[in-house]
């Protein structure tokens, strides 16, 4: 009997790094985010957070603060909130909130999302907050840390230790909480807002499975991130939920890859980033579904179509079944069909995969990329 794998390796579950292990256990952290929210109903019950619902109830705008990809699952999360609860919300960076004098009083909820929940920046963004009066929520990773405990209340994400420095997990579980929230804001506001609220928990629970199902299918993935290992320089375009997505893949791209990688809004592409696309640009699109309102899925089509006559090499994320990007798609990865705005917890997952894969076939350290901590505690 040969031991051919060491201590260390047993922590990793046998995969090569924590990142691939944390981008795997993604079904099992949505999934365990929303167990335990819901009663026989399927109404939200949110009594942990310990806040008086008539205080949560009279809200009358939401701002999130936060840094890194917390802060894209804060602008990921935005999109979906507004929707359901027609609360205003917008999404700041933290160490840009205390010096733009927000506007915030006692009817403002300010929710920080953190996984480590010890973020310097966000931390003292949370602290103003609660000089300013405003109602504190910390969605938190890790129990017991600093922000939660300044914070009014706590919504944990429930995605268990995130080791690797370029989160992932971490990053579904806060969509899901920020979901959570927004359903239950939209929950106590009643009327039609509740009764889409338990409509959308029902999608919600679906989405782990979905997600399984989709990291069984990224081999391709993971070849065209071997292919591309000599990459300099990587564009992510999308639009609507799917802008930040694509803000976030550039982000790991960057983080663990150290390759140039730049996100974009599909629609601003005319205003400047369509200048940089020469023969060979590797492109990645993030499609919104076709259900999505507005013929926003048209338009996007439209901007493949564009960046391809000028030489682009398109890999386009789209739902399963969605046709109308083949002919314009040099690869197309087909993740599985859900509500539009529950399509990131979807979308991000290949991007994770590149990122992790590509890095690895440079043989960087893909867990410590160089010169990043997991959680930055100075200003
Ligand atoms: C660091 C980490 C990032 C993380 C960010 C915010 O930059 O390298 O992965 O997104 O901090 O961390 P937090 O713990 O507040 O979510």
């Amino acid at each position: 009997f040969e031991v051919t794998w060491d201590a260390a390796q047993a922590e990793k579950g046998g995969h090569s790094s924590f990142m691939v292990k944390e981008i795997l256990e993604q079904p099992a952290a949505i999934n365990d985010t929303l167990l335990g929210r819901t009663d026989s109903t399927g109404a939200l019950v949110l009594d942990e957070m310990r806040i008086d619902p008539a205080r949560l109830a009279a809200v009358d705008k939401i701002v999130f603060v936060a840094c890194g990809t917390a802060f894209y699952s804060g602008l990921t999360a935005k999109y979906a909130i507004e929707r359901w609860t027609r609360l205003p919300c917008s999404v700041e960076l933290a160490h840009e909130f205390r010096y733009c004098d927000p506007v915030v009083d006692e009817k403002t909820l300010v929710v920080s999302i953190s996984q480590s929940g010890e973020t310097m920046d966000t931390l003292m963004a949370v602290k103003h907050a609660r000089e300013l009066g405003a109602l504190t929520i910390s969605i938190c990773n890790t129990h017991g840390a600093t922000i939660p405990r300044e914070s009014d209340a706590v919504l944990y994400t429930h995605a268990g230790p995130e080791i690797a420095v370029a989160s992932t997990k971490a990053f579904t579980a806060q969509i899901t909480a920020c979901y959570v929230l927004g359903l239950y804001l939209a929950q106590l506001r009643g009327g039609t807002h509740a009764e889409q609220a338990q409509q959308v928990m029902r999608e919600l629970h679906e989405v782990p499975a979905k997600v399984e199902d989709l990291l069984g299918r990224m081999d391709r993935v993971r070849e065209i991130a071997r292919f591309m290992a000599d990459t300099r320089s990587v564009l992510f375009l999308g639009r609507h939920v799917g802008y930040p997505i694509a803000l976030e893949g550039a982000l790991k791209l960057k983080e663990i890859a150290y390759i140039h990688a730049e996100g974009f809004a599909a629609g601003e592409l005319k205003h400047g980033p369509i200048a940089l696309i020469e023969p060979g640009q590797p492109v990645f699109i993030v499609v919104p579904s076709p259900t999505t309102p507005y013929s926003l899925h048209d338009k996007v089509v439209s901007n493949i179509q564009e960046i391809r006559a000028r030489g682009a090499r398109t890999l386009v994320i789209a739902e399963e079944g969605d046709e109308a990007v083949v002919p314009f798609a040099d690869e197309v990865i087909s993740v599985p069909a859900t509500s539009p705005l529950l399509a990131p917890l979807l979308t991000i997952v290949p991007l994770q995969v590149f990122a992790a894969e590509l890095a690895a076939a440079k043989g960087l350290d893909v867990d410590q990329p160089r010169n990043l901590a997991k959680s930055v505690t100075v200003e």
